[in-house]
């Protein structure tokens, strides 16, 4: 049994799928009830990290577990050793986190200390470990849907400033590798996209992608910053700015680790854009 935490979001949900394809019971973890159909092999069960007494129930048993920290959760709650104790106590014996590259790039910013925290306890958990860093997700791109539905224009900041963003989905597979297979144990995975593009570029996916003109209107930092505020905790909101705004290189560079696992290269965002152009219509 492998439970996956986070299993609504943009992340879990293709975890679950993906596990459950490859033959893995799965719980699926959340304090909502799912939006989705549950694929075969897989149950829900409604638990919330921030008590870890409530995860008992779905890792009761199990051998592996996904962890993934969201809203609230980044922010305080319980501490990480009483979440991974509370799995290992339920014999859990693997447990996969998911980061952030950012605890690499820049491990002292005030933004990320809840996963570093997280990322010590899973370290010297005694447990097998992985640890995933992803950098900027494509599905941040969410956050630009309503103005290209409603106005055909993204309007972010950085306009010209690339980073190879990395697929949710493609997380979720190397995840799901990761959680199944041997020889990852120990192991700090950095997952990109296969190329650096900027938020110009990304507007041009869509409109591809739509058949229609996607025009750009360019924010300045501050406006950037009150308007993340209404889907991202405030804590998150000046880390991920600096990054999007002037990134290190480290943070442009393309990592190898989603196809060293999968075999095969990254999804770019246009592919992502293509997938997912129902919410942008
Ligand atoms: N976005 C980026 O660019 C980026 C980059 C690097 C790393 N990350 C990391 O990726 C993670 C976010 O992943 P995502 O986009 O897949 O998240 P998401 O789509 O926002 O989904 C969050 C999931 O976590 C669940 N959840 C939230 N609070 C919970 C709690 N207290 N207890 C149990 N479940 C809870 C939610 O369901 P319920 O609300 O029903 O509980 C949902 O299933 C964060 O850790 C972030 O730091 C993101």
């Amino acid at each position: 049994m492998i439970v996956v935490t986070g299993a609504s979001g943009n992340v879990g949900r293709p975890l679950v799928e993906a596990l459950a394809a490859a033959g893995a019971k799965v719980t699926a973890v959340s304090r909502s009830p799912l939006s989705y159909d549950l694929p075969e092999g897989a149950r829900h069960v409604r638990a919330d990290l921030a008590e870890p007494d409530t995860l008992r129930p779905a890792v009761d048993g199990a051998d592996a577990l996904f962890i993934l920290l969201a809203g609230d959760l980044l922010g305080g709650g319980a501490p990480a050793t009483e979440v991974v104790a509370a799995a290992a106590e339920g014999g859990v014996r693997r447990v996969v986190l998911l980061s952030s590259q950012i605890n690499g790039t820049r491990p002292d910013v005030l933004s990320h200390g809840r996963l570093r925290e997280f990322e010590e306890a899973v370290r010297s958990s005694g447990l097998d470990w992985t640890i995933l860093r992803p950098g900027g997700f494509a599905s941040n791109a969410y956050g630009w849907a309503e103005a290209v539905r409603t106005q055909r224009a993204v309007i972010a900041p950085f306009a010209d400033v690339a980073l190879p963003v990395v697929d949710p989905a493609d997380i979720a597979e190397v995840a799901a590798a990761v959680l199944r297979e041997e020889g990852h144990s120990g192991q700090t995975y950095e997952l990109t996209g296969p190329a650096a593009v900027t938020p110009r570029e990304q507007a041009a996916a869509f409109a591809a992608a739509l058949g229609e003109e996607v025009g750009f209107v360019e924010l300045t930092r501050e406006q950037a910053r009150e308007h993340m505020a209404r889907f991202m905790p405030e804590p998150v909101i000046d880390g991920t700015l600096d990054i999007i705004g002037t990134p290190l290189p480290a943070e442009q560079r393309v990592s190898p680790d989603v196809e060293k696992i999968l075999g095969r290269p990254a999804g770019s965002f246009a592919s992502w854009a293509e997938r997912n152009i129902h919410a942008f219509k």
